[in-house]
C-alpha cells in the first residue's frame, strides 16, 4: 500500500526520493509526490497516476538536500493531484506524508475548519499538517507529538518543517517507519526496499515512538518525550535482490526463485542425526513444545491458505489438533485465548494489519504467538514471542509465490519438530527430512512443466470461470491455485473440496468451465478420481495436476500436469508451482498487469 521515503544529507534529495519511490511502486499506488526543503521554503510536487506522471510535472532543477516522498493508495478521497501526498499546512511551513488512517478525521476537520483553516484536499492526512502547524512555537518534535496526541487511528508519518532544514521527524503507530543510517546522510522509509540501495543499517521505530533524524544521526523518544535508545539492525537483503534480473515480471522471477528460496528456508534447520528440525527462533523449550494442546494458525489471503496447510501438517505429523482462521475474522470475534494453545501468525510482509492486530489480541490476553514471517524486523516479527523467518528473499510482485511455498516449508519444519517431540517415529522423521531435502529438486522438476502448462493456459485463458478442486491436503492447493488465477488474470475462479461439488457447484459445470483437479497420489486419490468423473460426465474439461503413474487420470483428463511425488504432507509445496505458472501464463495471454494487478496492494496495512 502507501509508501514513504525521506532523505537528509549532502546530496540533492530529489533523485534519491524518486528512486526510493520507484522501489516502493510494487506496493501498489495511485498517486505520488515529493516535498523538498530549500531556501527556507517547502516546495511540493505531486500528481495522480504513476511515477512517470509525477516526473512529467517536476521542474528541471530541484534544489534541496532534505525532502520526503510518498506513493499513495487512496483511502480518504479519490486518487487525484490534490489528494496526493505530501500535504502542507495552510502557512506552507509543514509538509507531511502519512501511511495509515486518521479515524477521527471528521471531528478534527470540523474543529480546524471552525478555527478558519481552509482545506486543500479531501484527505485525512492534511489534518495532521494543519494540527502540527497550529501547535505553539516549540521544538518540531514537540509539535508533532502534540498534534499526534489528538489523532486516533494509525500512522507512519514523516514531517519536514521549512524553519528546520536540518531535520525530518518521523512517528509510528500501527504503520511502519524505519531510519536508514548512511555516511553523513540519513534516510527514512516505510519499507527497507526504498533505502537498501544506500544503506543496510536500519532502526525500526516501534508503536508510540517518535524520532528526529538529522544528517548525522537520530534521536528517538516516546510520545511523552522520554528518550529511548534503539540499536540498528542489518537488513538481510541486498539491493540487487529487488531487480527483475532480465525477466519481464517480478512474479515470474519469483516463481523461478523457488528452489533457492526453499533451500534458504531449510538452511541448517534439518537434523539428520535425530531426524527432526531445529528452529532456533521459537523461544520454546522442548517441554513447552510438549505442553502445546492445540494450534491455531492465523493469516490473510494466501497466508491464510498456507495456514490451512500448516494445520494439516501439524495435525498429521504431531497429532495436535490444529486449525486455521482468517486473522481478520479471528480478531473481531472475541476469541477464547488459551494458554496451552500455540498461535501462529503467517505473513510474508509481517505488516498485514489484521494479522498484526490478531497477534496483539492474543498477546494482550496472555497467549503465546509465533510468527512465520519473511520480512526481518517487520512488525509481526517483532511483536511475536518467537518464530521462523522464511528467508524467501524480497517478494515484489503483488501475488505471493515464493513466500507462499517458503511459508509451507517453514510450517513443515515446525510440524516435524513438534512431531518428533511427540510420537512421530525416527523412521517417519527420517523420511520427512529426506523429502524436505529433495524439495528444491522437486520444485525444479515442477518448474520444468512450464512449456506444457503454458500450452494448457493458452487453451483455457479465455474462459470466464474455473473451478479448482482437491481433497484433504489438496484442498488448500486448490484454494491457492484459484487465488492466483483470479488475482492476476481476473478470471473468476472458485475452489472447493472435491467432495462438495455435488452439493451445489456441479450445477454450473459445463463445457465452458474448466476444472483444475489436484490429484496427489494419497489415500483420497480414488475418491478424487470419482469427482473428476462427475465433472467429465457434465462435459466439463478437466486439467489434472498429479504425479506420474496412474493411467486412470490420463484417460479421463483433458490435460495432465505431472510433478514428482513427495511425502503426502509436502505435496502442497510442489503442486503450488504449476498452478502459479498456469495463472501467470493465462494472465500473460490476457495482457494483464501481472506484477500489480488492479485493486490490489502488496501489503494491506489499513483495514
Ligand atoms: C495473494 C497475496 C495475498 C497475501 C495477503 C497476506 O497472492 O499475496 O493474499 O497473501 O495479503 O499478506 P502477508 O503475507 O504479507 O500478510
Amino acid at each position: 500500500m502507501c509508501g514513504i521515503i525521506g532523505y537528509i544529507g549532502n546530496r540533492s534529495a530529489a533523485p534519491i526520493l524518486m528512486s526510493g519511490l520507484r522501489r516502493l511502486e510494487y506496493r501498489g499506488y495511485d498517486s505520488a509526490g515529493i516535498a523538498l526543503v530549500s531556501n527556507g521554503a517547502v516546495r511540493v510536487h505531486k500528481a495522480a497516476g504513476k511515477l512517470f506522471q509525477l516526473e512529467a510535472v517536476l521542474p528541471k532543477r530541484l534544489g534541496g538536500k532534505l525532502g520526503i516522498g510518498h506513493t499513495r493508495w487512496a483511502t480518504h478521497g479519490a486518487p487525484s493531484d490534490v489528494n496526493a501526498h505530501p500535504h502542507v499546512s495552510a502557512d506552507g511551513s509543514i509538509a507531511v506524508v502519512h501511511n495509515g488512517i486518521v479515524e477521527n478525521s471528521p471531528a478534527l476537520r470540523a474543529r480546524l475548519e471552525a478555527e478558519g483553516v481552509e482545506f486543500a484536499s479531501e484527505t485525512d492526512t492534511e489534518i495532521i499538517a494543519h494540527l502540527i502547524a497550529r501547535q505553539e512555537e516549540q521544538p518540531i518534535e514537540q509539535r508533532v507529538r502534540d498534534a499526534l496526541a489528538l489523532v486516533q487511528g494509525t500512522y507512519g508519518i514523516a514531517v519536514v518543517d521549512s524553519t528546520r532544514p536540518d531535520c525530518v521527524v518521523i512517528a509510528r503507530k500501527g504503520s511502519p517507519v524505519i531510519i536508514g543510517i548512511g555516511d553523513r546522510e540519513m534516510f527514512v522509509a516505510s519499507d527497507v526496499a526504498a533505502l537498501v540501495r544506500h544503506t543496510r543499517q536500519v532502526v525500526h521505530l516501534d508503536d508510540g515512538e517518535v524520532a528526529v533524524v538529522d544528517s548525522r544521526g537520530y534521536r528517538t523518544m516516546t510520545m511523552d518525550a522520554r528518550p529511548i535508545s534503539k540499536s540498528p539492525a542489518t537488513v538481510e537483503w541486498e539491493d540487487d535482490a529487488y531487480e527483475r534480473d532480465g525477466h519481464r515480471h517480478f512474479m515470474y522471477k519469483e516463481i523461478l526463485d523457488q528452489p533457492e528460496a526453499i533451500d534458504r528456508t531449510l538452511g541448517g534447520r534439518l537434523d539428520r542425526q535425530f531426524h527432526t528440525a531445529h528452529l532456533g527462533g521459537l523461544n520454546l523449550e522442548p517441554g513447552e513444545l510438549l505442553d502445546v494442546k492445540r494450534v491455531k494458525l492465523l493469516g490473510c489471503g494466501s497466508a491464510y491458505y498456507a495456514g490451512i496447510t500448516g494445520a494439516h501438517l501439524i495435525e498429521s505429523l504431531a497429532r495436535i489438533p490444529a486449525s486455521a482462521e482468517p486473522a481478520a475474522e479471528f480478531r473481531y470475534r472475541n476469541p477464547v485465548i488459551e494458554r496451552d494453545t500455540l498461535y501462529i501468525a503467517v505473513s510474508q510482509s509481517g505488516e498485514t494489519i489484521d494479522t498484526l492486530m490478531a497477534v496483539q489480541e492474543v498477546r494482550r490476553s496472555g497467549g503465546r504467538v509465533l510468527g512465520i514471517v519473511n520480512v526481518v524486523g517487520s512488525s509481526i516479527a517483532r511483536e511475536a514471542d518467537g518464530g521462523i523467518y522464511m528467508h524467501a528473499g524480497p517478494e515484489v510482485a503483488v501475488a505471493s509465490t515464493k513466500a507462499y511455498t517458503c511459508s509451507l516449508v517453514a510450517l513443515a519444519l515446525l510440524a516435524l519438530q513438534l512431531g518428533r517431540t511427540r510420537d512421530l517415529s525416527p523412521e517417519q522423521g527420517r523420511r520427512l527430512v529426506e523429502a524436505m531435502e529433495r524439495l528444491p529438486a522437486d520444485i525444479e522438476a515442477a518448474l520444468a512443466t512450464e512449456p506444457l502448462v503454458k500450452a494448457i493456459a493458452l487453451r483455457f485463458a479465455h474462459c470466464t470461470s474455473a473451478f479448482y478442486i482437491g481433497r484433504g491436503a489438496a484442498f488448500p492447493i486448490a484454494l491457492e491455485g484459484a487465488q492466483k488465477l483470479k488475482e492476476i488474470s481476473y478470471i473468476h475462479a472458485e475452489a472447493y473440496p472435491a467432495s462438495e461439488l455435488k452439493h451445489g457447484p456441479l450445477a454450473l459445470v459445463d463445457s465452458r468451465i474448466p476444472t483444475v483437479a489436484a490429484l496427489p497420489h494419497d489415500a483420497l486419490l480414488d475418491k478424487s478420481i470419482s469427482s473428476m468423473e462427475e465433472v467429465r460426465a457434465r462435459s466439463g474439461p478437466v486439467i489434472a495436476l498429479t504425479h506420474p503413474g496412474d493411467e486412470r487420470i490420463a484417460e479421463r483428463a483433458d490435460a495432465v500436469i505431472e510433478v514428482p511425488r513427495t511425502e503426502d504432507v509436502l505435496n502442497p509445496v510442489v503442486m503450488a508451482v504449476p498452478l502459479q505458472l498456469f495463472a501467470y501464463h493465462c494472465a500473460l495471454a490476457l495482457g494483464r498487469h501481472i506484477d500489480q494487478p488492479r485493486n490490489l496492494a502488496k501489503s494491506v496495512t489499513v483495514e
